[in-house]
């Protein structure tokens, strides 16, 4: 069976966020269990990029309205990440340094998707699954059954991923006519509101559609950001797939990027000698117990009340909690944190920016780590957490409702339910104190540690999504 991932996220090619991450590691997993799976994104001048080599195995051009592009379609020579990996190059749109945030956004996608489609159909490529991650490509479904050019592909399933129903690619009507040529009476299958809307075509026009949890899903036909009737309206082709993790990468037993490696017989010792190279570093106690936040300061990942969170902690816990933060994002969030690492120059240590590396390093050492979602299709952070038996705290929405039981329930994490600074500040207040017993904490770090995350499972569970549509 041939699958083609299209995404314009891919680890450690490009990544922003954890769609990055499930697009590096579910293929890899697939091809274990004997599908034929690819990734194709668009090119991006990034390390991965010029430190390995490519071959160019296809060129060819199209007009996007009046422009002629011409396109390259490389391909990694080594396979090193487990998958054949394809990037396409055009230069002036898919050449860039950063895979978000230009003024051109739907020119860039629309000319990937063109490219894309253009490639296989002037090479013969027949995949059985085209398999869309995110809105950016959200238009493969439509173009492979309405496109005048593309029809060829009418029979080739597609499925659609939703990591984040909050991004939906609106566009303007007048990027219609730069669209490949469609039959334009299907000019519904693009609309929403008078915008076309390429997450909303791809739930139209998909053959199955999966979100990153089974609780998402439900939460998506209440609240989707203006689709919730659509994904209500076309549940029968929905499946809620929780994603996993990749073991090769994320494991403290073999982590070549933390100071000390663990398992679960020697949790104990293994985290503390990180956590003390970790504090040594940042200026923090090890002696204390630590709770951390990484990623994202977005609203949607509750980052506007991490402030406040630690506002209320550092004095309350005064003398007995270490915070550490990492992440990047709202200039006006990051700006809040970076005035706050002034101020408790004792208790907190911040991080400003990405490091791969560093958050490796901060889920060996912590003891806790705080995820105050508003919204959470999914989550990986406190899936790795887990891994690392460090204990989650997280608001019970999305994937992290699915992922975390309360220790109140015999699970391994704390929960509450607001994205509210007082309601995180009790649950954090809870967890510190059940782990103040040192017995509790052990036992709390092997449940978690036992979980099983990898993808084998959730792997499968695609395969027999693509298996039930070719049947
Ligand atoms: C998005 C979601 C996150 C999910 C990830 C991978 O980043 O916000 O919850 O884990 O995609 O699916």
């Amino acid at each position: 069976m041939k699958v083609f991932h299209l995404s314009v996220e891919c680890f450690p090619v490009a990544k922003v966020g954890g769609l990055a991450d499930v697009v590096g590691a579910l293929p890899k997993y697939q091809r274990e269990m004997g599908i034929d799976a690819a990734v194709i994104m668009p090119y991006f001048q990034r390390k991965f990029v010029r430190d390995h080599d490519f071959d160019i195995i296809a060129k060819g051009d199209f007009y996007q309205g009046s422009i002629l592009l011409n396109y390259e379609v490389l391909k990694e020579k080594q396979d090193t990440l487990g998958f054949p990996l394809y990037l396409i190059r055009i230069p002036g749109l898919l050449d860039r340094e950063e895979v978000y945030c230009y003024a051109d956004e739907a020119d860039q996608w629309i000319a990937f998707q063109h490219a894309f489609l253009h490639y296989i159909k002037s090479n013969s490529i027949f995949p059985d699954i085209i398999h869309c991650h995110d809105h950016h490509v959200g238009l493969i479904p439509f173009l492979t059954r309405h496109s005048i050019d593309f029809k060829v592909f009418d029979k080739v399933k597609t499925v659609f991923t939703v990591h984040n129903g909050q991004y939906q690619g609106w566009m303007n009507w007048n990027k219609g006519i730069i669209l490949p040529a469609f039959d334009t009476w299907k000019w519904g299958l693009l609309d929403w509101d008078g915008l076309i809307n390429p997450l909303a075509t791809a739930i139209k026009c998909c053959d199955a559609y999966t979100t990153v949890s089974e609780g998402y899903l439900t939460e998506l036909f209440q609240d989707a950001n203006g689709l919730q009737n659509l994904f209500y309206d076309e549940r029968q082709k929905a499946t809620g797939i929780v994603n996993g993790i990749d073991t090769a990468y994320w494991d403290p037993a073999i982590d070549a990027q933390i100071k000390a490696n663990y398992e679960i017989a020697s949790v104990e010792d293994g985290k503390m000698k990180n956590k003390e190279m970790l504090c040594s570093r940042y200026g923090l106690d090890p002696t204390l117990p630590l709770l951390s936040f990484i990623g994202r300061f977005a609203g949607e990942k509750g980052a506007d009340i991490l402030p406040e969170i630690v506002e209320e902690l550092i004095p309350e816990q005064s003398g007995k909690l270490n915070i550490f933060i990492l992440g990047s994002g709202d200039p006006e969030i990051q700006a809040h944190i970076a005035e706050l690492s002034d101020r408790f120059e004792q208790g907190l240590a911040v991080y400003l920016g990405y490091n791969e590396e560093l958050a490796h390093q901060v889920y060996a050492a912590s003891d806790l780590l705080i995820m105050p979602s508003r919204v959470e299709p999914c989550g990986l952070n406190q899936l790795y957490a887990l891994k690392y038996g460090t204990i989650p705290v997280v608001r019970n929405i999305g994937g992290l409702k699915d992922t975390v039981i309360d220790v109140e329930e015999g699970g391994y994490g704390f929960k509450f339910e607001e994205v509210d600074a007082a309601q995180a500040v009790e649950a954090v207040d809870r967890a510190l104190s059940y782990i103040s017993n040192s017995e509790n904490l052990s036992q709390l770090r092997e449940r978690a540690m036992n979980l099983d995350f990898s993808w084998g499972k959730s792997a499968g569970k695609y395969i027999e999504l693509y298996n039930h549509l070719l049947k």
